[in-house]
């Protein structure tokens, strides 16, 4: 690799021999591959080295007409009609192939969106297993995730899910959609389409009956065809605040359900009696994990006075030995930006906070010369007003701050449009439960950041989105209480 740091590593690649992907890739409607209508085509390559892996077939209207009349057909005809217990089966048999597919899911995630191969092995793949082996566990116990109320399904459902997690997320929407009676028409982000392209093999390998799931491919038009049409009882959609408020906008009106995760600023506060080196690798988890190109990264840190230094001196120690490069490779940190537009938006997000007045501080690797990278930077001397405080940068870029009190931290953490995540760093029990009940947002993390789990719900307040996934309240999202 190029990079030169304070140890140098061998390269540990995984190896790509394993894995089955063919050059093109169709919609999948009806249970069955087909080409678009009007025989679209579009690439989507592989951002740490800008090669082209493959090109997938863009939905237009039409396709979008077919896929939301296989999946009415498919609801009204088998899905709705199944015993709920049948309905689990099919679910846990897609986890299960998952599962055995795992390493082949991890390479062609890292290969198509950029993430070192470490998370998609260790978080992305079991997780998005975990999801569907979850929800296939409630398919028939309905009843005791809302007692003394029925449930019936809401119908067909457009999920639409953006680039930084796409098998995950898929699995995120389809799971709990599936395990509660509705069908599905699933649009992945443009930039990252072949782990569901993937997935939508082992939909068809698991048998589920035609039409229950259709995954249709294409950028922000295509969405607008899927959000729109009539035939759509829900939307389902995670992604940029823009979208999401445009997405409100439209079904305002028409009847149909919404549940939204949107963007987020998340705070993550470390007080003076925090185990500091502990909290220094959360501070590096929760911002650096994933490129940041995470909805909930601790993008804000407030620090208090006393051990500011300690911390700042400690997390930049910590941020050199940071390995950036091929994504494949087992020792990666910190893999490519997932897309050359949203490296630009990091890179004016920089140039932004440096005219503001912000310090910065990025790490001395040097990056590979083809592909899209950013190295891990800080930001000191910002204050709230700042808008790389206030704003979703979505790359490894972190604002810092500093606080004396629990209340002046809490004020600045609220002090923000978005309410989705958070963090507290201490040793006492009776912080973590004022900071966490006073901060406005969906989930804290009490001495540790970014972890997830399916039994519990995640979901924003304010413009970080509307409902939640996960847990009870996720599957709540997709039924009526009668
Ligand atoms: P985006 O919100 O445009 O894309 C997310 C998904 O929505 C993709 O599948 C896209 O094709 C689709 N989409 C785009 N326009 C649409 C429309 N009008 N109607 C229906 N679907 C539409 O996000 P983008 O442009 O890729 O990223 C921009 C910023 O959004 C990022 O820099 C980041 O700040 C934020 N973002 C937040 C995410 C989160 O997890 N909360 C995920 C991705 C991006
Ligand atoms: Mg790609």
């Amino acid at each position: 690799m190029t990079k030169k740091q304070i140890w140098d590593y061998s390269p540990a690649p995984e190896s790509t021999d394993h894995i089955q992907l063919k050059d093109q890739y169709d919609l999948f409607i009806n249970g069955e591959f087909i080409p678009a209508v009007d025989g679209k085509y579009f690439d989507t390559i592989n951002p740490s080295n800008e090669k082209k892996i493959a090109e997938v077939a863009e939905a237009g209207k039409a396709d979008i007409e077919k896929a939301v009349a296989s999946a009415k057909k498919a609801y009204e005809k088998t899905w709705s009609k199944m015993h709920p217990k049948e309905r689990g089966k099919y679910i846990y048999r897609i986890a299960r192939l998952l599962q055995e597919r795992a390493r082949e899911f991890s390479v062609i995630e890292t290969m198509d969106g950029g993430k070192p191969i470490r998370e998609s092995r260790d978080v992305d793949v079991p997780l998005a297993a975990a999801h569907f082996f979850y929800h296939a566990g409630w398919a028939d116990k309905l009843e005791y995730a809302f007692p003394g109320r029925a449930t019936e399904p809401l119908g067909v459902v457009g999920q639409i899910i953006p680039w930084n997690f796409p098998l995950l997320m898929a699995a995120w929407k389809l799971a709990p959609a599936l395990a509660t009676g509705n069908t599905v028409v699933l649009k992945p982000a443009e930039t990252t389409p072949l782990t569901a392209m993937k997935l939508a093999e082992i939909i068809q390998e698991a048998d589920l009956p035609p039409g229950v799931v259709n995954i249709v491919n294409g950028a922000g038009e295509t969405g607008k065809f899927l959000v729109n049409h009539g035939d759509i009882n829900k939307i389902a959609f995670t992604g940029s605040t823009d979208v999401g408020k445009y997405i409100m906008k439209s079904v305002a009106g028409s009847g149909k359900k919404y549940t939204l995760e949107l963007g987020g600023k998340a705070a993550n506060i470390i007080f003076e009696d925090a185990p500091i080196d502990q909290a220094v690798e959360g501070i590096i988890n929760a911002i650096f994990f994933n490129q940041g190109h995470v909805c909930c990264a601790g993008s804000r840190l407030y620090v208090q006075e006393g051990v500011a230094d300690e911390v700042i001196a400690k997390l930049q120690k910590r941020m050199e030995s940071l390995i950036v490069g091929d994504p494949l490779d087992k020792n990666t940190d910190i893999g490519a930006i997932n897309s050359k537009m949203q490296l630009d938006k990091i890179k004016m997000y920089v140039k932004l906070g440096k005219d503001e007045g912000g310090k910065i501080h990025q790490t001395a690797c040097s990056l590979p010369k083809k592909g899209y990278w950013f190295a891990p930077t800080i930001f000191t001397d910002v204050s709230q007003s700042n808008r790389i405080v206030q704003e979703e940068i979505f790359g490894p870029v972190l604002a810092i701050q500093t606080f004396r009190t629990v209340d002046e931290v809490i004020t600045k953490a609220n002090n923000s449009p978005y309410g989705l995540s958070g963090g507290v760093w201490t040793d006492k029990g009776s912080k973590i439960f004022k900071v966490t009940q006073d901060i406005r947002a969906g989930v804290i993390w009490a001495n540790t950041f970014n972890k997830f789990d399916p039994s519990s719900p995640f979901g924003g307040y304010k413009e970080s989105g509307v409902g939640s996934e996960g847990g009870i309240e996720g599957l709540s999202g997709y039924v009526n209480l009668v």
